[in-house]
């Protein structure tokens, strides 16, 4: 990983310290009013390259890492909701080598940037959390769906907030590192390409994920992998799903490039029911450009195989 293991432990507690140094900061000396502190986030994203082709849609730039994590098939039946099927003949067909009995969860931890619709512009914001995609919701053995149950969420966005938890998503309110922007290099790193990411959630010991991730040479997941389950329509309680469509080929993606990552991710949110700390998972870094219909009814997607197909 091109990182030591004490260096890891260093730098999540120092993440985590800064955090807290910056949460005493603001109660104790300011009392920064909420739009304020957002238009002070001054972020280093791409503009949003689509808002201009699609005025009348909600569009913006995810920029961040999204990464996979295996975890036994089990368990995933543990946690994914006893109603819904798990499609493993459709990851299997993506991935045929995928590790018998394991089932590919997923984090995603993004900035959300120039997010707009109709003109108008909402700030920037953080998000993170575990998904499971690959979820039969609508029992056809067919179409792929995202559960997303829980989100850590940038604290006093109430748009981005009450946008999640209108999904019946458990929402937590969170303080970000950094804040305004998708990741940051960790300094002095023995890989000076290392990352990391932290969201700490405002109500203490609720709900946190970390992540530390450095350029690696070649990842087990192909980006058709990556495409696919990014695109599938999410839901949380099931009664709307959420059609977000994942530009690749957008100069979001292709300024950059899209960086394939190693490293260990560290969550504490549901619907685990423990803290958890995932080594060696391999992921992608970079933004895509994206264009978000809200709140439509789940059985609109049966048999929803991308955009091009609608
Ligand atoms: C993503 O965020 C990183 C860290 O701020 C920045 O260096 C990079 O340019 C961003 N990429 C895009 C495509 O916005
Ligand atoms: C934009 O929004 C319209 C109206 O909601 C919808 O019909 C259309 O499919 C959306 N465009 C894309 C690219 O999703
Ligand atoms: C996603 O993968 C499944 C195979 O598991 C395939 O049937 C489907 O067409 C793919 N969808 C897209 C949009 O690529
Ligand atoms: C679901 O579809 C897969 C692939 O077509 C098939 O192998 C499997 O038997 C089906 N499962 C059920 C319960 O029908
Ligand atoms: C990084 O290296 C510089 C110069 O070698 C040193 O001054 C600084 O304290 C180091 N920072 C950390 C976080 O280790
Ligand atoms: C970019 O990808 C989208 C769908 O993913 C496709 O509809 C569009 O034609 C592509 N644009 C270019 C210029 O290739």
């Amino acid at each position: 990983m091109g990182i030591k293991h004490s260096n890891l432990q260093y730098y999540f507690a120092f993440s985590f310290v800064g955090l807290l140094a910056l949460r005493y900061f603001n109660n104790t000396y300011f009392s920064i009013p909420n739009y304020i502190a957002l238009s002070l986030c001054s972020s280093h994203d791409h503009p949003n390259p689509v808002a201009s082709l699609y005025p009348m849609n909600a569009t913006g730039t995810l920029n961040g890492t999204v990464a996979i994590i295996p975890i036994s098939l089990a368990l995933a039946r543990q946690l994914i909701p006893p109603q819904y099927g798990i499609l493993e003949h459709a990851y299997r067909a993506l991935l045929p080598s995928f590790p018998q009995g394991m089932y590919p969860a997923v984090v995603q931890a993004l900035h959300d940037h120039e997010v707009q619709a109709f003109g108008y512009k909402i700030p920037d914001f953080s998000r993170t959390g575990v998904e499971f995609p690959f979820v039969d919701m609508l029992n056809d053995n067919q179409t792929s769906f995202k559960w997303a149950p829980s989100l850590l969420m940038t604290s006093n966005h109430d748009i981005a907030l009450k946008g999640a938890m209108d999904y019946g998503t458990t929402t937590f309110a969170a303080k970000f590192e950094p804040s305004c922007d998708a990741y940051r290099h960790v300094p002095n790193a023995t890989d000076p390409g290392t990352t990391f990411f932290s969201a700490i959630s405002s109500d203490p010991g609720a709900a946190s994920l970390s992540t530390l991730f450095s350029p690696t040479e070649e990842s087990p997941f192909p980006l058709s992998f990556f495409q696919n389950f990014t695109n599938q329509p999410t839901f949380a309680d099931g009664k709307t799903c959420d059609n977000m469509i994942r530009f690749f080929n957008t100069s979001a993606t292709t300024s950059r490039g899209i960086e394939v990552v190693k490293g260990t991710v560290r969550a504490h949110i549901p619907p685990f029911d423990a803290p958890h700390e995932w080594k060696g998972v391999y992921g992608l870094r970079m933004g895509t450009a994206f264009v978000e219909n809200n709140y439509l009814p789940c059985e609109n997607f049966r048999g929803y195989d991308g955009w091009e197909s609608r």
